[in-house]
C-alpha cells in the first residue's frame, strides 16, 4: 500500500491537531443547540469517529450515502442517495461533516434535500478543502485545512475503494490512476 503513495501530505499528529480544533470550535458554537452529526459515508467516517470524541457537549449522530464517483477521480456530477437518515431531522441544528469539498456537487444536492425537511440550521463541516476545483456556490462553515489539487488517499479517503486505512492523509502516485 505504502509503494503507491507518492508522499505524506499530513501525519496522524497533525491531522489529531486540526481534528480537535474543529471540535473545541463546534463544542462553542453548538453549546445550547440541538446538535445531530450527519457524516457523509463512507469517505467521513475516520474523521467523524475522531470528530465526536473532540466534542464536550451533547450530539447525536447519523449517517448518509451518497455515490457520484464511481471508480474514478473525478465527479460524474450526478448525486445520488445510497442510504438515508434513520429519523425526523426537523428541531435538530445539522453538522453535515464531510471529508473533502471539492466541486461542491454533493454537499450542495445534500444542502437543498435536507433544507426542504425543516430542520433548525444546517451547517457543514469539512476536514479538506480545494477551493480552486470548486463548481458550484457552497462553503463550509468549518474547514481543518486547504489542499493542493492533487488525489490524497487515507483517513477514510479512498481511490478505488482503498487506502482508507491509512492513519495518515497521502499524496497518491499519478500512474495508479492515469
Ligand atoms: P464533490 O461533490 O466533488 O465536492 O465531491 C466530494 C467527494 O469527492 C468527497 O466526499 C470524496 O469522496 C471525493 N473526493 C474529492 N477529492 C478527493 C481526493 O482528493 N481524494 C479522495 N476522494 C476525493
Ligand atoms: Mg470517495
Amino acid at each position: 500500500m505504502m509503494n503507491d503513495i507518492d508522499r505524506i501530505l499530513y501525519s496522524k499528529e497533525k491531522l489529531e491537531e486540526i481534528v480537535s480544533g474543529l471540535g473545541k470550535q463546534i463544542s462553542e458554537d453548538y453549546a445550547d443547540r440541538n446538535l445531530l452529526m450527519i457524516s457523509i459515508l463512507k469517505g467521513s467516517v475516520v474523521f467523524m469517529a475522531d470528530l465526536m470524541r473532540s466534542i464536550t457537549i451533547p450530539c447525536e449522530i447519523d449517517f448518509m450515502a451518497t455515490s457520484s464517483y464511481g471508480n474514478g477521480t473525478k465527479t460524474s456530477g450526478t448525486v445520488r442517495i445510497l442510504k438515508d437518515l434513520d429519523r425526523d431531522v426537523r428541531d435538530y441544528d445539522i453538522l453535515l461533516v464531510e471529508d473533502i469539498l471539492d466541486s461542491g456537487k454533493t454537499l450542495n444536492y445534500l444542502m437543498d434535500v435536507l433544507y426542504a425537511r425543516n430542520p433548525s440550521s444546517i451547517r457543514i463541516c469539512t476536514l479538506f478543502d480545494k477551493p480552486e476545483r470548486r463548481e458550484v456556490d457552497i462553503k463550509a462553515d468549518y474547514k481543518g485545512i486547504s489542499v493542493p489539487d492533487e488525489f490524497i488517499v487515507g483517513y477514510g479517503l479512498d481511490y478505488a475503494e482503498k487506502y482508507r486505512n491509512l492513519p495518515f492523509i497521502g499524496v497518491l502516485k499519478k500512474e495508479i490512476y492515469e
